[in-house]
């Protein structure tokens, strides 16, 4: 048999690395719902499990999975992306500088200034893509944390991983990346240096809209490391088996998912771009995109399936045109296989850095003339 650590992301996601199951012979891994594991005779716990809010064979088949695509030492899952965003912040402490982006996932951006403020974190928003910005305010000693999320929501900003790695690191600070919308398929983010990477495991992972879940990835097994593990447990954010399953069943596709959302979304960008209703098409994967260098660099394969468009005629053009959609789904979220379209500013509410005539594209896998063809009767209607 062939080493599975020399196996491609398509032949370990398609495997799931979970093996035949030896006592029935089912090809595919089952679901264990035991909330609680049997004790020996001698007082020890001989299956190394003790209780499913920290322990369950079926986190382990889309944990492991997920460390093999990153490249990392350990993961974790969550009951959702925010609860795993959550519990890396509440691991650091009081008093501790945070660094996250001023364009960035609106409910993490308000939990973080409304919420992890509250509890003694002194969080600063930077605009990360521009370096020089970064460097000025992390702060030596005191920033313990760097948050990155690149592509972001919903300007698909491109930030440097590797740069800001050493930015970070020489500063004794950690650097962690929502990886939500690249997933290990299209950037490695500890590959170039971060120490964690996370996922909204609801978005592309799962990729077919019916789980909401949240995973974790880090680079070393240390008292950090620990510290979200109790965290999980112990405020107890944890996933149902049930989604677990869901989980690692998404993921088996997520290779050949991520390449034909980025197809589409590729020839979707190249095309709106010179639509006549179209002010600017967002997509990093576009030559003039500010970013496109650095994310042709750190990203393999494509630029993911998420674009955004904003249309000629201000807000009320751009909700117009998602009135009018007829295939493109009316939906917030994002990396299921339909597609979907939203407009950000009004969900984001008044404090939101957004365009009011920015669409949010998120590409699945219908056929790219009929999504064209929607969208261009929606825009000239
Ligand atoms: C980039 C990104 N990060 C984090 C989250 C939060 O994930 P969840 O909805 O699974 O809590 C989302 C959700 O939309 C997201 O798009």
């Amino acid at each position: 048999m062939t080493d599975p650590k020399q196996w491609s992301p398509e032949t370990l996601a398609a495997h799931t690395l979970a093996g035949i199951d030896p006592a029935s012979g089912a090809v595919v891994p089952g679901i264990q719902p035991s909330t609680t594991y049997l004790r020996g005779a001698d007082n020890s716990y001989p299956h190394g499990r003790v209780y499913s809010r920290p322990d369950n064979p079926g986190y382990e088949v889309a944990a492991n999975l997920l460390t093999k695509l990153e490249g990392g030492a350990d993961s974790l899952l969550f009951a959702s992306g925010m609860a795993a965003a959550t519990a890396l912040f509440l691991a650091l402490s009081p008093g501790d500088h945070v660094i996250a982006p001023t364009v960035m996932y609106w409910a993490l951006r308000r939990w973080l200034l409304e919420q992890a403020t509250r509890w003694g974190l002194n969080v600063e928003l930077v605009a990360t893509d521009d370096l020089a910005a970064l460097a000025a305010a992390i702060r030596p000693g005191q920033t313990k944390m760097v948050w990155l999320e690149t592509p972001s929501n919903p300007m698909w900003t491109i930030s440097d991983i590797k740069a800001v790695a050493e930015l970070a690191h020489a500063a004794g600070a950690k650097l962690a990346v929502d990886s939500t919308v690249a997933t290990p398929i299209l950037t490695r983010p500890l590959s170039l240096g971060a120490d964690l990477v996370m996922h909204s495991a609801t978005k592309y992972l799962n990729g077919h809209s019916d789980v909401v879940a949240g995973a974790l990835v880090t680079a070393h097994k240390d008292d950090f490391w620990a510290r979200v593990r109790t965290n999980l447990s112990g405020v107890g954010g944890i996933l149902g088996p049930f989604e677990a399953w869901l989980l690692q069943r998404g993921m088996r596709t997520l290779p050949i998912r991520m390449k034909a959302a980025s197809l589409g979304a590729m020839e979707l960008a190249q095309r709106l771009q010179s639509h006549p209703q179209i002010l600017q098409a967002l997509y990093p994967g576009l030559p003039g995109f500010p970013g496109h260098e650095i994310a042709a660099r750190q990203m393999t394969g494509g630029f993911s399936g998420m674009l955004s468009i904003r249309v000629k005629g201000g807000e009320t053009a751009a909700i117009k045109t998602a009135a009018r959609v007829e295939l493109w789904v009316r939906a917030t979220s994002l990396g299921g296989v339909e597609s979907l379209i939203e407009h950000r500013s009004s969900i984001e509410g008044p404090t939101s850095p957004v365009p009011a005539d920015l669409l949010r594209l998120s590409v699945g896998l219908e056929a790219v003339d009929d999504l064209y063809a929607d969208l261009d009767q929606a825009l000239r209607a």
